[in-house]
C-alpha cells in the first residue's frame, strides 16, 4: 500500500536576508502550493529510488549531486538504516515553482524524508525533521538561516530568529497576501553570497540596514498579534526599499510591486531571497480580481491568494 506525505511551500513577509544575519524574520506556509511524496514497495534489492517526477529524472538513494538522495541518506542515517536500506520507490511532485523564494527545495526534501520515515515505520518527530531538512539545506545552500526548514515542516507561522527555537505566534486577526510569480528562476545561494559580498565590504553600513529590517519584523509581529494588519502595508513598503538597496530586487519584481500598491494593495514587497521569484502584496482592503488582473498585466505568470491564520 501507498504512503504519502506532503508539505507547503511558505513566504517570507518580513526580514529575509537579514535574517541570515541573526536579525528576527516572520514568514507564513502557503497551504495551496504543496510538495507531495508517494511511497510504494520497491524491487527487491533496489534500496531507495527516488522519482522527481516533474523534473523527469530519477535516480538511486546512493546518487551524488542530487538534493533529494543526500536527503535519503540523511534520514537513513538517522533512523541507522545506511547499511540495511528498504527497498522502496518514492515519487515527488510539487506544485511550488522551483527556485521562486517559496521554499520549493525545503518542501519536497521535508515531503520526501517524512514519507519515507513512514513507510519505514519510524516517523520522525517535527523536530527531528526540521533538523534533518535544514542539514540538506546546508549542503544546498551554503549558509540558510534555517526558516524555510522551519516554516514548512511545522506549516505554521513563525518568528523566526537564527538558531533559536522557532517560536510561532498568534495571529490577531486573519489576512490575506497575494503572491505574484515573475516566472524568473532566481539562486538563494547567489544572492545570499551577493549579500554577503556588500556586507563584508562595509559591514557598519550594511548592520545598521539589518537593524532597520529587524525593527521592522518586530513592529510587524506586534500588529500581527494584536490584528492590526492595516499597520502591515506601509512596514512591507519599507522593508521592500531596504531590499532594493540590498541590490535583491530586480525590474520584474519592482513592476509587480508597484502595480500591486496602484490596485490598491496597502503594502507589496518581494519574497525570499529576490531577483526573481515572487512578490507579495496585502490583498485586505483590495479588490482581489482587480488586483489579480493588474498582478498579470504587469507579467506576473502565476498569482494565487493565501490566508495567514
Ligand atoms: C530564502 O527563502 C530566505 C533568505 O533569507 C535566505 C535564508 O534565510 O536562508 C534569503
Amino acid at each position: 500500500m501507498a504512503v504519502t506525505a506532503s508539505a507547503p511551500g511558505k513566504v517570507i513577509l518580513f526580514g529575509e536576508h537579514a535574517v541570515v544575519y541573526g536579525r528576527p524574520a516572520i514568514a507564513a506556509p502557503v497551504h495551496g502550493r504543496r510538495a507531495t511524496a508517494e511511497v510504494v514497495p520497491g524491487e527487491q534489492g533496489a534500496g531507495i529510488y527516488i522519482v522527481a517526477a516533474d523534473k523527469g529524472s530519477s535516480y538511486p538513494h546512493t546518487a551524488a549531486d542530487e538534493s533529494l538522495a543526500l536527503a535519503a541518506r540523511l534520514l537513513l542515517d538517522a533512523v541507522h538504516r545506511r547499511d540495511t536500506p528498504p527497498d522502496l520507490t518514492v515519487t515527488v511532485r510539487s506544485t511550488i515553482p522551483i527556485a521562486s523564494g517559496l521554499g520549493s527545495g525545503a518542501a519536497v526534501s521535508a515531503a520526501l524524508m517524512r514519507a519515507l520515515a513512514q513507510a519505514m515505520g519510524c516517523p520522525l518527530p517535527d523536530d527531528t525533521l526540521n533538523a534533518l531538512v535544514y542539514e540538506v539545506e546546508k549542503r544546498h545552500h551554503g549558509t540558510p538561516s534555517g526558516i524555510d526548514n522551519t516554516v514548512v515542516v511545522y506549516e505554521q507561522p513563525v518568528y523566526f530568529v537564527k538558531e533559536a527555537q522557532p517560536a510561532p505566534f498568534t495571529i490577531g486577526a486573519p489576512f490575506t497576501l497575494a503572491i505574484a510569480d515573475t516566472g524568473i528562476s532566481s539562486s538563494t545561494r547567489t544572492t545570499v553570497n551577493a549579500v554577503r559580498a556588500l556586507y563584508e565590504c562595509a559591514p557598519a553600513h550594511w548592520g545598521r540596514v539589518f537593524n532597520k529590517i529587524a525593527s521592522i519584523a518586530e513592529a510587524a509581529r506586534a500588529h500581527i498579534i494584536a490584528g492590526r494588519v492595516g499597520e502591515l502595508g506601509p512596514l512591507m513598503n519599507e522593508n521592500h526599499a531596504l531590499l532594493q538597496t540590498m541590490t535583491v530586487s530586480c525590474p520584474a519584481l519592482d513592476a509587480l510591486v508597484e502595480a500591486a500598491r496602484a490596485a490598491g494593495a496597502p503594502g507589496a514587497k518581494l519574497s525570499g531571497s529576490g531577483r526573481g521569484g515572487n512578490m507579495i502584496a496585502l490583498a485586505d482592503g483590495a479588490d482581489h480580481a482587480k488586483l489579480e488582473a493588474a498582478l498579470r498585466e504587469a507579467g506576473a505568470v502565476d498569482v494565487v491568494f493565501t490566508r495567514v491564520e
